[in-house]
């Protein structure tokens, strides 16, 4: 995707945001995390916080971008020439290329339980497991992530899969191909939601989702939901301003920020659907269960009681590798938009220098998972720092930085322009937008903070 160039349709672009949104974080990170806040306390929290926070911050993202109709630090140069606010564009960069070293890694995972889905290893009895048991998958996958070279080597045939669409050009290939296997993900997952209703325990699984206990909302509970917001609507790291300046003059960003959001919430939500009752029902309720092996141990495990386990876990992986891939590359494209931008670069040379260096730093992270365990910063190992600190800190400082330019020091009439299409399109809810920016996400930000602070 060259920098001045734009999506070709409506759809399209629609397509290429929800596949920016919709990926491992509303798959993978998304039940880990509502597993380890109180399951449906911490769903409640997390709507709120997508429609308080998430919807005028991607707006706010999308109206810098199409206004600068540059990258993420040079389109905050454009519109405040000589003013510091590019700063926000870099966090925003430095924490997309966080992200990508351990995105890079869970994307390996799902390319490899595709791989093993395909050739039918996945179902195949490990030897000293009783089988049916239910640490077949567990024991799996735990032997898997802790190994050294498959998830290693996943991870750099995810990287080079990335590199080879990117060097293509984003535009046409990114657009068709969401097209096509967005709605196709939508429909897998419902069918599994209705195969997951028939389990045994599936309404205990629903209650854990659905019926919120009030004492379990905490400010850590607060920041965590924030930090999945921020995620998974691909928020405060610059991803949708680089696409906010592919879209065309006359996109209206209301309606668009609002149906990825809706879409995004209800992919997380089918997503909770099929892994709460899947985990009630084969007493998955422990430790080792929780995290990040959560769907890599549910699902197949859902899948081993359905009919033809290969077909439905086949079909699973390919689209969940798919919307990994498309939100990686939407990551990756906030570098390389910046590299040709800033640097004159052609496309391949800046897909180059931002991807190499990817695979020494990602092959660090994905070895934090078993050999370099010991390796800590704040106790964290560099796998689960990278995602932590990016989703808890960066992104929400990065956010509410943009929410103070926006809401206080933007130029004059530049988000209402953006938001009624300089004034062809009414806006009923540009006044309300401008308010939340200008002072509820700031100031709820800094209480949640202040708040998770204080109680340490
Ligand atoms: N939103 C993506 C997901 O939920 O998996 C992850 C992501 C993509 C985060 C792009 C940030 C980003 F800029």
């Amino acid at each position: 995707m060259a920098n001045n160039s734009e999506f070709s349709s409506k759809i399209g672009l629609i397509a290429a945001t929800v596949g920016s949104a919709v990926g491992l974080g509303n798959v993978w990170r998304f039940p880990a995390e509502t597993q380890a806040n109180g399951g449906a306390a911490f769903l409640l929290v997390y709507v709120i916080c997508v429609l308080l926070f998430g919807i005028p911050v991607m707006l706010g993202e999308f109206a810098i971008g199409r206004a600068g109709k540059s990258d993420a630090i040079d389109s905050y140069r454009k519109l405040s020439p000589g003013k510091p606010w590019w700063i926000s564009g870099f966090l925003g960069i430095l924490c997309s290329y966080l992200i990508l070293t351990f995105y890079m890694v869970v994307s390996g995972w799902t390319l490899e339980y595709l791989y093993q889905s395909l050739s039918g290893e996945l179902f195949t009895p490990i030897p000293g497991v009783e089988e049916g048991s239910n640490l077949q998958f567990a024991d799996r996958m735990q032997e898997y992530v802790a190994g050294i070279w498959p998830p290693m080597v996943w991870t750099w045939i995810t990287i080079t899969i990335c590199g080879a669409v990117l060097c293509m050009g984003v535009q046409k290939g990114i657009e068709r191909v969401s097209n096509i296997l967005m709605p196709l993900l939508f429909l897998i997952l419902i069918i599994l939601c209705v195969t997951a209703m028939t389990l045994p325990k599936a309404s205990e699984g629903l209650a854990y989702f659905f019926h919120p206990d009030f004492s379990k909302i905490t400010p850590d509970v607060c920041i965590s939901a924030l930090g999945q917001a921020f995620f998974s609507l691909s928020l405060g790291m610059g991803t949708l301003i680089t696409y906010g300046s592919y879209f065309k003059k006359d996109t209206n960003l209301t309606k668009t920020a609002f149906t990825v959001s809706i879409l995004d919430m209800l992919v997380a939500i089918l997503v909770g659907m099929i892994i709460f009752p899947g985990v009630m029902s084969f007493g998955l309720e422990g430790e080792s269960f929780g995290g990040s092996a959560l769907v890599f141990v549910t699902f197949p495990e859902i899948f081993n009681r359905m009919w033809c386990p290969q077909l439905w876990s086949s079909l699973f992986f390919i689209l969940l590798s798919v919307a990994a891939l498309t939100s990686s590359i939407s990551i990756a494209e906030v570098s390389i938009a910046y590299f040709s931008n800033h640097f004159k670069m052609k496309r391949i040379p800046a897909t180059c220098m931002v991807l190499i260096p990817l695979v020494l730093l990602s092959a660090l992270s994905s070895l934090s998972n078993g050999v370099l365990s010991d390796w800590t910063i704040f106790g964290y190992t560099i796998f689960g720092a990278c995602d932590a600190f990016t989703a808890n800190i960066l992104m929400p400082l990065g956010a509410f930085i943009m929410a103070v330019y926006l809401g206080w020091f933007a130029p004059k009439g530049m988000m209402k322009d953006q938001l009624t299409n300089g004034g062809t399109i009414r806006n009923r809810l540009a006044g309300t937008v401008m308010f939340l920016l200008k002072w509820i996400t700031p100031i709820l930000i800094v209480i949640i903070f202040g708040a998770s602070v204080l109680m340490k």
